[in-house]
């Protein structure tokens, strides 16, 4: 008889892994707070607690300013903008990424130029970076991956002596440090998603972080349609903006979501680790280890590596399937290189700068990335924070369910 589940065995894991996002009374009174008070709107901008949620983000990441935006995709955009990029302008940006990354880019008609990233942990590769530079570069936008942190030291370096403009992509990484200081305070700026998936959450939403007073006027005159004063009633004109703006609702999860945002860390760090020396006795797994100059770790997506070598030439979703079976959830291609990926279709006719570097269009031949396309089609393996919220038991069930798998391929193959 079948022992693998997938095959009509009992599964190893039938109690669900927690729910998210969490919350507790404090989102509660927060949000009849807001209810209550009739000022539910972003404007006048920054409201009121929208500018209390900036503020005590920005700080609990060691950055002098934070801004309110509606979404962390927009936060790139405004960033690149409030950085003047221009027209023709390249962006450096990890191809193993969401698409924001680099949408970012042709929203202000200048040039995603793709790099891969590192085989150890997926982040974007420093010593690429230094050969995709030209003297239209002008900003790079590493992303804080999973639970990794980008080499940040490497990075600034190599931003400083090219004078390049530093954008971290920190929608993965709330809470994280590196060399003791947050992330998203490194850079020029540091962006952040509140999207439902993310560590923190008010269903959508994104900050911008930043320690330079022009830089931050800048980013509150764009997400308030280009006002040049804050506040609603001011109509002059400075930059050219949108409405970009976060609603006092999503302002008063956020500070609640925050309140618990260190306390779920250290648990997700805890469990990370213990998951981490469990998969490390599984043949066939590679782990990746955090960086020792990151401080505190977070784990958004906890990444692993599979080899089918050591799984009797199993591939890999073929192995997520069985293991899906079993009562664990997790991702295969949760990103695939983003110049292949058919959902990224810039038209050069709408953006015409990008024939400037790609005049056959994006697409998967438009860069040359081995590390990200082996990682998206044969490599990564991404679980989803949950499974790291809960107890031991509930971390020991994943290794449990892959050792299964392991000890049963003749089912599979
Ligand atoms: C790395 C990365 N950058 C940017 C974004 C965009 O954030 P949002 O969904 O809030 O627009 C995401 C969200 O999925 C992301 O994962």
């Amino acid at each position: 008889m079948s022992k693998l589940a997938i095959k009509g065995g009992k599964a190893v894991r039938t109690k669900p892994y927690p729910t998210w996002p969490p919350y507790d009374k404090r989102e509660e009174e927060q949000l009849l707070g807001v209810l209550h008070s009739q000022n539910w709107g972003g404007y006048p901008s920054p409201n009121v607690k929208a500018a209390e949620f900036a503020a005590a983000f920005a700080k609990a990441h060691d950055a002098a300013y934070g801004v309110c935006v509606a979404n962390g995709s927009f936060t790139l955009d405004i960033a690149l903008k409030a950085a003047d990029i221009e027209a023709g302008d390249e962006v450096i940006v990890p191809t193993y990424t969401w698409l924001a990354t680099a949408a970012c880019a042709v929203n202000v008609n200048a040039v995603p130029v793709f790099v891969d990233v590192r085989p150890d942990n997926y982040t974007l590769d420093p010593a690429l970076v230094e050969q995709a530079i030209t003297p239209r570069t002008r900003a790079v936008i590493p992303v804080h991956l999973g639970s990794s942190v980008a080499d940040l030291d490497r990075l600034l370096a190599i931003c400083k002596k090219h004078k390049l403009v530093l954008i971290e992509d920190c929608a993965h990484v709330h809470g994280a440090q590196w060399r003791g200081k947050g992330v998203g305070s490194h850079g020029d700026f540091g962006s952040f998603s509140f999207q439902s998936s993310k560590l923190m959450t008010a269903g959508e939403g994104g900050i911008v972080l930043t320690s330079n007073k022009l830089y931050e006027e800048k980013l509150q005159s764009i997400v308030n349609c280009g006002r040049k004063g804050w506040g609603y009633d001011s109509f002059d004109g400075w930059l050219f903006g949108t409405n970009a703006r976060l609603s006092e609702f999503q302002a008063a999860v956020l500070i609640a979501q925050l309140a618990k945002l260190e306390k779920f860390t250290l648990k997700r760090q805890e469990n990370g680790a213990y998951l981490t020396k469990l998969l490390d006795d599984i043949p066939g797994l590679a782990t990746i280890k955090p960086d020792k100059r990151m401080t505190r770790v977070t784990h958004y997506q906890y990444i692993f590596k599979y080899d089918a070598s050591g799984f009797k030439g199993l591939h890999r979703d073929k192995f997520l399937e069985a293991l899906a079976a079993e009562g664990i959830n997790a991702d295969g291609d949760f990103y695939e290189p983003i110049q292949e990926r058919p959902i990224f279709a810039p038209k050069l006719s709408q953006y015409p700068m990008l024939k400037k570097r790609y005049p056959k269009g994006i697409n998967a031949k438009a860069a040359h990335t081995p590390v990200a396309h082996k990682a998206a089609y044969e490599e990564a393996v991404w679980l989803h924070y949950p499974y790291l919220m809960g107890t031991k038991k509930d971390v020991e069930d994943i290794a449990k369910a892959i050792w299964k798998i392991r000890d049963n391929l003749g089912e599979l193959i």
